[in-house]
């Protein structure tokens, strides 16, 4: 049968792509490429620039510095747009003191106990910045430096790149670190991250990315509500510190059992001792299905009120579940309304933290000659 051509373009405008005709025949047309604006200056003059891209039905909007997702609008189930992640309007506000709103974490994702590890017989001391530990990478980590964007369109897909390189001892870590991540928005509206990373020395590294997630729209209040999913039946206890005491232990019968979807709310405030320290949930889960070599999905959020869910999808072993415990009504956001104690959540995939000193979890180390790569897939829905 042959289509209407109307009934063509009517369902791609439905579905949300942009359509054109081409010889009678609907295609989804390729997305635009990404456009750039100055964002403001660092205080030593450099310019930071924020990209716009746009594509089957996301928007996103992206910083020259840390890699930033300072928006990302998606539509609810009556087509209404909202902001889903936690950002600033002003780049001064992010250089002041941002929680890693949106950002690229690196070198290493989460905590290394008291910043140190031995790897091949050598000790290294990281950059200490949380209490006694290094977290996202130390004291300047890769979500405070500016990369270089270059942006581009493949097909329908559109993205950025963005590069990095780390010096040989940046922030204590060993080896000349060539960071690559690819930002893709998919022809559907994923939004898709590859990683990707090269050393001249044996080293550590744990990319992953930071957005605060509130699918009601970022300063409307709680994610209590939000229902979440994750394939994990084991989580990693930490001590005081939050670090990983090695244990894999069960979320049967705790509030960390997420296989079934649950309210983020339901059981935050039931007084477990691993809830303690973190002042709610602040742990890494053990996905279920290991490191894989394609990425395969973990996680789903889902808010009840505007119907919005995200799909989260990955190579990695684990997933940081954060739950937005410390905003404490100190930020303005990007909508000029202030962020308090779980206003978002962050979902991280990664490798575990503290993976450097704990013999049993899945190796995060990178030699010569060897190629880190890992992906993260969102897939929105309404
Ligand atoms: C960590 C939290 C930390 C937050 C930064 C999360 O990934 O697990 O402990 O406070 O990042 O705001």
């Amino acid at each position: 049968m042959e289509l209407n051509r109307r009934t063509v373009i009517a369902g791609a405008a439905a579905a949300g792509i942009a359509a054109t005709t081409l010889g009678g025949t609907a295609q989804a047309a390729p997305g635009h490429k990404p456009v750039r604006e100055p964002f403001g200056r660092l205080a030593d003059g450099t310019k930071v620039y924020r990209w716009s891209l746009e594509n089957g039905g996301t928007r996103m909007k992206v910083l020259s510095y840390g890699g930033v997702v300072q928006r990302l609008e998606v539509p609810d189930r009556h087509g209404r747009y909202a902001n889903v992640s936690l950002g600033f309007g002003d780049i001064g506000d992010y250089v002041a003191g941002s929680p890693y709103f949106g950002a690229l974490i690196g070198r290493y994702g989460n905590r290394i106990g008291k910043g140190r590890f031995t790897l091949d017989g050598t000790s290294y001391q990281l950059s200490v910045n949380d209490g006694e530990n290094s977290l996202h990478g130390g004291a300047q980590g890769f979500d405070k430096r500016v990369w270089d964007v270059e942006p581009f369109t493949r097909g329908a897909d559109v993205g950025l790149h963005l590069h990095r390189t780390s010096l040989d001892g940046e922030m204590g870590y060993p080896g000349t670190l060539r960071t690559r991540v690819t930002y893709t928005l998919t022809r559907r509206g994923e939004w898709r991250i590859d990683y990707e990373a090269t050393t001249d020395r044996a080293t550590v590294v744990n990319l992953t990315s930071h957005v605060y997630w509130n699918l009601a729209g970022e300063g409307s209040g709680t994610i209590e509500d939000h229902e979440l999913t994750i394939a994990a039946a084991r989580y990693t206890p930490t001590d005081a510190g939050l670090i990983p005491t090695g244990e894999l232990a069960g979320v049967a019968g705790t509030p960390f059992d997420f296989r079934r979807a649950k309210p983020v709310g339901r059981d935050l405030r039931a007084g477990h001792e691993q809830q303690v320290p973190a002042k709610g949930y602040d742990h890494n889960w053990v996905l279920d299905k290991g490191v894989t070599a394609r990425p395969e999905h973990v996680a789903t959020l889902r808010d009840p009120r505007s119907g919005r869910t995200l799909r989260i999808a990955t190579d990695q072993p684990g997933l940081q579940f954060y739950s937005g415990n410390f905003l404490d009504g100190t930020l303005t956001g990007t909508g000029g309304r202030t962020y308090r104690q779980g206003d978002a959540l962050c979902l991280e995939t990664q490798h575990f933290p503290d993976s450097p000193n704990q013999a049993g979890f899945p190796s995060t180390v990178l030699r010569p000659g060897q190629t880190y790569r890992s992906t993260t897939l969102h897939t929105f829905g309404a």
